[in-house]
Formats: C-alpha cells, structure tokens, sequence
C-alpha cells in the first residue's frame, strides 16, 4: 500500500527518511522552510551505528570521497604549546576515540542525502507546515503559501526548535527542551598556515573552550564554548547577529591563544552560526498520523556527537516500521520508540558535572585539566578505553528491515 508521506525539514533526518520511503514505492513530498538547501553548518561526525546505515543506503563511498582530512586532537595552552595529542584510530576497526573516523561537513552531508534522493522525492523550498488537523482518514495540512493538501504521514523532521513537537505535544506538558547550561558560536575564517589537520583544544578559565579545526585549504573553523547556567543568556540566540557578535567578541576577548585573530575573522565571516546547547527530551514522539523524527524528537546537542547518527539510525527505523505496517501505522510509531529510545536514552545521556569539570572558572582548575590530559596521553588512556568500550551504544544492533529493501 502506497503511502502519501508529508515531512517537514530538508535537513538530515528528514532526506534520509524519504529516501527510505521513496525506494520502497511511497509518495514522499519534503517541505522545507529555507529558501534553498540548507547545506551550511560546521564539522558532523558519523559513528558506530550512523555507519552502519550509512552503509546500508548505498552512501558510505560517497560519504568517504568528502570527508575531513582530522589525524586527532591537541591539547593547547594560552601560548598555543602543546600538552597533548590524541591520535585518531584510522584501521577502521574498534571503538573511535576523541576524533572519529567519519568527519564531515554538515553542508557536503546534507548535500550527498539530497542528491540520493531529489529524482524520486518532491523538494519544495521555502514553504513551510502552518496548521494541520487530523482524523482516521488522514491529515489535512496548510501550508505558508496559501496551499492545503492531504496525507496519510506528517513527519515533523523540522530539528531541535520544531513546531510540529510544539503542535503536538499537550500545552501542559513540561518543556521538552533541557538545557545543559551551555552555549557554543562557530564560524569559519581564512586557514593560516600553521592550522594543521590536528584540531587544537584550548580550555581557559570562566568556563571557556575554544578550538580550531581545519576542513579544507583555505578555510579554518572556529568553535567557541561558553560554560554559562544564566538563563537570560538564552535571550542571545533570539539577537541580531550583530549583537550576538558583540556578546562573544566581549566574553572572549581577554582569553589568550589565537582569540584576537578569531574575533578578527568573526566580524567578516560569511558562516556563522550560534546557539543554545539543549537537548530534546519528551516521551511523546508521536501522535496519531503524526511522528517526529531527529533533532524535533531527541536532540542530543553538538556535544554528544551523535546527532547526524541519531538522524541516520531513526529515519532507518522509522521507514523500516512504517513499510512493515503500513496499515497500522499506532503500531509502527510504537514500535518505532521502543526500538530507538533505549539508544536516544544512551547517547543523550552526557555528564553535565563532567561538562562543568571540562570547563573550569580558575586558572588553576584550567592548568590540572591540561596536565591531566598529559598523564592520560602519556598513559595511553583513551586508547585503553577504546578496548572495552562497546561500539553499538545503547546495545542496538541496526536491526534487519527486509521490507526495506
Ligand atoms: C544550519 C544548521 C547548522 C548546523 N550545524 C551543526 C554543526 O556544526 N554541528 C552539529 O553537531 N550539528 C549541527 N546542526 C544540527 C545537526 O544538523 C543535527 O543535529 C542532526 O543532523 C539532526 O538533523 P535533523 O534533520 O533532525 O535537524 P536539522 O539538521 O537541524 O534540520 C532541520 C531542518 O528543518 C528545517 N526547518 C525548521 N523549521 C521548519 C519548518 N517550520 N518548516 C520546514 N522546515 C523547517 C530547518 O531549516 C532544517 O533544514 C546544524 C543544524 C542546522 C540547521
Ligand atoms: C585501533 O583499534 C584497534 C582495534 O581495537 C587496535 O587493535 C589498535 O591498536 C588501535 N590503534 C591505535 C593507534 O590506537
Ligand atoms: C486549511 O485549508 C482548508 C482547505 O483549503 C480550509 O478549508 C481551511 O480553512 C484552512 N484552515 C486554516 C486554519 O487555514
Ligand atoms: C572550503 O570549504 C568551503 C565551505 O566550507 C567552500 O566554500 C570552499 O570553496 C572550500 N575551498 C576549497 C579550496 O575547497
């Protein structure tokens, strides 16, 4: 039985489920509110499972021809001396340490899942879901433009800020979005030459991270993490960028390393970005004919890692569910969550004292995190870590959808 599934959201969860959809014979139509394909963002990491599905959808290849040239992480101090380097494990096997084995850019991602399915989906950009009803029959949706149509889905893939999540959820359940007192801003300026594949980490005191990271040769990134639990500086990301400028440039100015010459780049640059670093916790997921998927259902936040593998291993699952029932659509959303969440619960599980414990106020607290860092270089800890460390989170084997294929 063909379907007529609407999603919402051109960006990761959204292709990778219509492509699932579209190859089984469904009518997939993506709306997506920007006015072209969304392809910016910094550096995304595909892990364990993520590589996996990669796989599975014919893509892994494509993925490795635009990959990230990162050999691993340093440790930096104010002067830019090095404490330590963790090198990334390139034999393809075992668990990934610091730096996975699969960085990419967000934009050449989005790019690759658009491609693979632009023949056999309708993209239609700058229009977005204004309403929707729905009943036993199916949903009747309007859209931005005036339009209105019919589906028997609506999959809200419209990431963490989702509105379809909002439409959904009752007015008296508790706000799905959980802070984790953090906040991030990158961008990208001109490469020097001394930005080499080896990302600096710099941690300075006030609960400030920075570090630099290089994608191609002419271009470095700039990632700037602030440590901060005042929730008025929620207020920052609803800012002009102009003023959004202001707050970082003041924030960081007196921090030491390379920071005169990354707010030098920040007033020019053409990508950049900043935000809030939440995560998505609801246990509804879905209701009805309804179903959220990615960012909108369970966003884990950039400093999980494991937001594109999220994406990539739900909208898998999701498609798997759906083509396995297609008639009983209450049994595959239940599914859907029974079989994902245990893995979303593992990998949104991240150490908010462990964050605080990264990013120290003191000076002092700054020094003890770089030489700990050393002593665990010069133990070869992560790499003893790797050997016990499981790499299907959350004990999920990518299970077997036959229907899929
Ligand atoms: C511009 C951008 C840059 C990012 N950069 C990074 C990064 O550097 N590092 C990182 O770890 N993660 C980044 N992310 C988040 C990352 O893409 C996701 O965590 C992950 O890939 C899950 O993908 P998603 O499709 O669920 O969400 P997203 O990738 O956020 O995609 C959601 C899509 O829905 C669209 N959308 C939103 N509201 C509506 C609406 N009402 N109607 C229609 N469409 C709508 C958005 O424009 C977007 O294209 C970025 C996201 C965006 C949008
Ligand atoms: C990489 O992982 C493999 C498999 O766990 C291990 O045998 C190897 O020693 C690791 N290499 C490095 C450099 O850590
Ligand atoms: C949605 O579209 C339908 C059909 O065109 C129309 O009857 C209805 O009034 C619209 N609802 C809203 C809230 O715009
Ligand atoms: C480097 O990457 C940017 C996008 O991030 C792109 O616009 C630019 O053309 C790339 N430069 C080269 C030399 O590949």
């Amino acid at each position: 039985m063909a379907l007529k599934v609407l999603v919402c959201g051109g960006g990761c969860a959204g292709p990778a489920l219509a492509f699932w959809l579209a190859q089984t014979g469904h009518q997939v139509t993506v709306v997506e509110r920007f006015p072209a394909l969304r392809a910016t963002g910094a550096q995304i990491d595909l892990r364990s499972q993520g590589i996996e599905v990669a796989k599975r959808m014919g893509l892994l290849d494509t993925i490795r021809s635009k990959l990230v040239d990162e050999d691993g992480v340093a440790i930096v101090d104010s002067q830019g001396k090095i404490h330590a380097t963790f090198m990334a494990n390139r034999t393809g096997k075992g668990a990934q340490s610091l730096t996975s084995e699969y960085e990419i850019m967000r934009g050449d991602f989005v790019r690759v899942l658009y491609d693979a399915t632009k023949d056999n989906v309708k993209y239609i950009f700058g229009k977005s879901v204004e309403h929707f009803e729905q009943d036993e029959k199916g949903v009747y949706v309007n859209f931005s433009d005036g339009s209105s149509d019919t589906y028997d889905i609506l999959v809200g893939a419209d990431g963490q800020g989702s509105r379809i999540r909002k439409a959904i959820l009752s007015p008296d359940s508790p706000n799905p979005c959980f802070s984790l007192g953090a906040h991030m801003a990158y961008w990208f300026i001109p490469r020097e030459e001394q930005d080499s594949n080896i990302r600096r980490t710099y941690g300075c005191s006030g609960g400030r991270m920075i570090m630099r990271r290089t994608h191609n040769s002419t271009e470095t990134q700039v990632y700037f993490t602030l440590r901060d639990s005042n929730p008025e500086l929620a207020s920052i990301h609803r800012a002009s960028v102009e003023h959004q400028k202001e707050f970082w440039a003041q924030r960081y100015r007196d921090a030491g390393w390379e920071t005169e010459r990354f707010l030098e780049g920040m007033k020019t640059t053409k990508n950049w970005y900043c935000q809030e670093v939440i995560q998505v916790r609801t246990d509804t997921w879905s209701k009805g004919r309804i179903v959220l998927l990615g960012d909108a259902a369970y966003c884990a936040s950039p400093l999980s890692g494991m937001g594109t593998t999220g994406a990539l291993v739900g909208a898998y699952i999701l498609a798997g569910e759906i083509c396995r029932n297609p008639d009983d659509l209450a049994l595959a959303f239940s599914n859907y969550d029974t079989t994902l969440r245990p893995f979303v619960d593992e990998f949104q599980n991240i150490n908010t004292r462990l964050i605080r414990l990264a990013t120290p106020e003191s000076e002092w607290g700054v020094a003890l995190i770089r030489f700990m860092a050393w002593l665990a270089c010069l133990l070869h800890i992560p790499q003893l870590l790797a050997r016990f460390k499981s790499e299907n989170k959350g004990g999920l084997l990518v299970p077997d959808y036959p229907e899929l294929l």
